[in-house]
């Protein structure tokens, strides 16, 4: 009976891990480097703000890591036809309305040589209380369809929205 319980958890174990999507080290890295990292907010979301088009989620506030920053023009903006240096880290905050519950956290990394990055970036949502909501393993399959539109710049969409 034992042996039968042993058996059938460590099959569930290795058929879970083969699975597509499943959390990884990475996610909880990147929680790591968010919660721990210097972020500047965008000029354009000095305070949470109703986000724009077809962004998923209702009220934001948007974040650079000072590599990210150090990318922007005097707007606050990514200069048409420029990119974003390796280890820029955006976050967009989401929130429930105005006055802000935090609830989640998008999350763009660019890290080209990772194993999970699409079009140069890691794409993720990490829950308030630090759960992985969309892990790395997922390749942004659920992001990038809105992400790498032409007039995009560098994949991400606030500056000509905003
Ligand atoms: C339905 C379209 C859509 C999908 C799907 C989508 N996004 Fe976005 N995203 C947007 C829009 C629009 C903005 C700009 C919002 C604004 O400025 O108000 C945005 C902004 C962002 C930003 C801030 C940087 C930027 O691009 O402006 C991050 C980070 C982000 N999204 C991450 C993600 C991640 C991670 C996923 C997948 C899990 C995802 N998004 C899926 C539409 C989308």
């Amino acid at each position: 009976m034992k042996t039968t319980i042993y058996i059938s958890v460590l099959l569930l174990l290795i058929i879970s891990s083969c699975r597509k999507g499943e959390i990884t080290e990475t996610d909880n890295l990147l929680y790591n480097e968010i919660i721990n990292s210097e972020f500047t907010y965008s000029n354009f979301t000095p305070v949470i703000v109703k986000g724009l088009a077809n962004s998923p989620r209702g009220w934001e506030r948007l974040k650079f890591n000072n590599i990210a920053n150090g990318a922007l023009d005097e707007n606050g903006r990514l200069p048409a036809g420029s990119t974003f240096p390796d280890g820029s880290i955006i976050v967009k905050e989401a929130y429930s309305d105005s006055n802000g519950v935090l609830i989640e956290y998008a999350i763009m990394k660019k890290d080209p040589t990772n194993k999970y990055a699409k079009k140069d970036w890691l794409w993720a949502e990490i829950n308030a209380n630090g759960t992985i909501s969309y892990s790395v393993s997922y390749k942004g399959e659920s992001c990038i369809h809105c992400h790498t539109k032409p007039e995009n710049r560098d994949a991400t969409r606030t500056f000509n929205l905003r």
